[in-house]
């Protein structure tokens, strides 16, 4: 019996062990170790002009760009209904209103033809999810804001070493975030990070303090303080310097993990338009990004032939997964007044399904996958 190909793998990076073993031996097993501090210089010379703080989660930054943009009850924030709970749940904890927004057919991303007629005078976010490390219209939207107080929260959840036009996604909002979750392209079990603009200060302090339980401890480390206390809201948002020193290994390694996804990818493709079918939607729009090969989302004609689609994976021994089920009609919208109708989120969170994908996939393993494409029919 051939072994399961897995839809995703965290692999071993080259100094993930080194790395490890120098953490323990430290003791320094906390917050802001070395580590920490490591993957936070790493990560702001690759996001130029921006400050990284480490967090726990990508949902614990999404939660943190809550409190930063002085989200309170009443407000409301427009969150794309084809997402993961976080982008939603982070801004409805602090007791926002969320406005479920359409996607895009084509690319998954927040429909920028549906945004306009959403925004109210109580809109105070709109967050953008960068669906399979694709940039969201940025142009678009923002020439929707222009003028008005609407703080856009980038969720870059999927978006590491992806870019669009030169300019890395991640820098398009006016926070951004990141996860490095065990599925994600570059990670340490479970792991974020926030993003803030180098030249916003007094939010770069403020998120300090945010992310050390509402303390001004940071200033105490640094030692500009000779005690610290509690000076505003927060809450434990700090990475443990395990995971940093695992994230570390993790992202040196970004450029030949990016590489290696990208091949598969891209053998991937090759399959599919070989099978010249009309009924399934290929991802050909990733081909005009620099996108990172985070997903091969695929959509079968119809929610009938994708049961079909998870059969045939099944039988041979191939992982393949759906993806979300769309927020707008979720029984958290419904039980808090959210529900609306969301028709393209709907019909393709029924027809999606993605294919394995991660870097250490050998080839025989993308060639029983190339196989199954062949089968799509
Ligand atoms: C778009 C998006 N936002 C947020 C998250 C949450 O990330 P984390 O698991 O790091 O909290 C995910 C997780 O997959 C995601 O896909």
């Amino acid at each position: 019996m051939l072994s399961t190909i897995q839809f995703s793998r965290s692999t071993k990076s080259k100094n993930e062990e080194a790395y490890l073993k120098r953490v323990m031996d430290s003791r320094h097993l906390h917050g802001d170790g070395e580590f920490t501090f490591r993957v936070k210089a790493l990560l702001e010379s690759m996001y130029e002009n921006y400050e990284v703080l480490l967090t726990t989660s990508c949902t614990d930054a999404l939660e943190m760009t809550a409190i930063l943009s002085g989200i309170k009850p009443g407000d409301e924030v427009i969150v794309p209904s084809f997402t993961f709970p976080s982008s939603a749940s982070a801004f409805a904890s602090r007791g926002a209103k969320i406005v479920f927004c359409d996607i895009s057919p084509t690319n998954f991303n927040i429909c920028t033809e549906s945004l306009e007629a959403l925004i109210t005078n109580k809109t105070k976010a709109i967050v953008t999810v960068n669906y399979a490390g694709i940039a969201c219209d940025y142009g678009r939207i923002n020439s929707i804001v222009d003028g008005r107080s609407i703080t856009i929260i980038e969720d870059n959840a999927q978006g590491i070493y992806a870019s669009c036009k030169d300019k890395k996604l991640g820098t398009f909002g006016d926070l951004s975030t990141m996860s490095f979750h065990n599925t994600k392209n570059i990670s340490c079990g479970e792991g974020g990070a926030i993003f803030i603009p180098k030249d916003n200060q007094t939010l770069i302090s403020k998120a300090k303090i945010i992310r050390e339980k509402g303390t001004n401890r940071e200033l105490f480390i640094s030692g500009k303080v000779d005690k610290y206390t509690w000076v505003d809201i927060g809450s434990s948002f700090l990475m443990s310097d395990i995971n940093a020193a695992v994230l570390l290994a993790s992202l040196e390694d970004v450029e030949i993990k990016t590489f290696r996804r990208l091949q598969v990818w891209n053998q991937y493709l090759k399959a599919a338009k070989a099978l010249g079918s009309t009924s399934l939607q290929l991802p050909l729009y990733m081909n005009d990004f620099d996108h990172n090969a985070h997903i091969f989302p695929i959509l079968a004609e119809n929610e009938l032939k994708r049961t079909k689609y998870f059969k045939i994976a099944n039988d041979m021994n191939i992982s393949i997964a759906s993806h979300y089920e769309p927020l707008s009609i979720s029984p958290a919208a419904i039980a808090n007044g959210f529900s609306s109708s969301c028709p393209i989120s709907e019909d393709v969170s029924k027809r999606m399904f993605r294919l394995p994908l991660h870097d250490g996939m050998t080839s025989e393993d993308i060639s029983r996958v190339v196989d199954y494409i062949g089968m799509l029919t």
